[in-house]
């Protein structure tokens, strides 16, 4: 199945939204099989967002990322790359439908509460990235009644 890179941002946590982007995340039917309260270092958060190094709004995306803890988790599920996306909805939210993560808490698209990995590419790099010591594997019981 395929795994996704998720992570609530400083804000998210600050604004004691980690419980409910975990609960939407868990009512969907995916599985969570890494999760962590993280601090990491300027370096990582570059390595992270390395593809957006050339843009203006670089040095302040850093300096955001680096104001707080963020938790970072790993779901996996039916396209659970693009679905994820979906249910982060749009980067600005000032366009992310009603419903989604960022349209119903954000406003902001320097505080937009959440990451979701862009490709399955980029989850695979962001899941080494984030989960170098890995994370164990096991059988989600409820799996036969969300996928056929
Ligand atoms: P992530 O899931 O965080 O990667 O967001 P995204 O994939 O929807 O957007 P992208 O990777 O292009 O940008 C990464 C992050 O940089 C965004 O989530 C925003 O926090 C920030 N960002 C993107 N565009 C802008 C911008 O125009 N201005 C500011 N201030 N921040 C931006
Ligand atoms: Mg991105």
């Amino acid at each position: 199945k395929e795994q996704t890179y998720i992570m609530v941002k400083p804000d998210g946590v600050q604004r004691g939204l980690v419980g409910e982007i975990l609960s939407r995340f868990e009512k969907r039917g995916f599985k969570l099989v890494a999760l962590k309260l993280a601090t990491p270092s300027k370096e990582h958060l570059e390595k992270h967002y390395a593809d957006l190094s050339d843009k203006a709004f670089f040095p302040g995306l850093i300096q955001y990322m680096l104001s707080g803890p963020v938790v970072a988790m790993v779901w996996e599920g039916l396209d659970a790359v693009k679905t994820g996306r979906v249910m982060l909805g749009a980067t600005n939210p000032l366009a992310s439908a009603p419903g989604t993560i960022r349209g119903d808490y954000a406003l902001a698209v320097g505080r937009n509460i959440c990451h979701g990995s862009d490709s399955v590419e980029s989850a695979n790099k962001e899941i080494g990235l984030w989960f170098p010591e890995g994370f164990a594997q096991y059988t989600l019981l409820q799996e036969t009644m969300i996928f056929e």
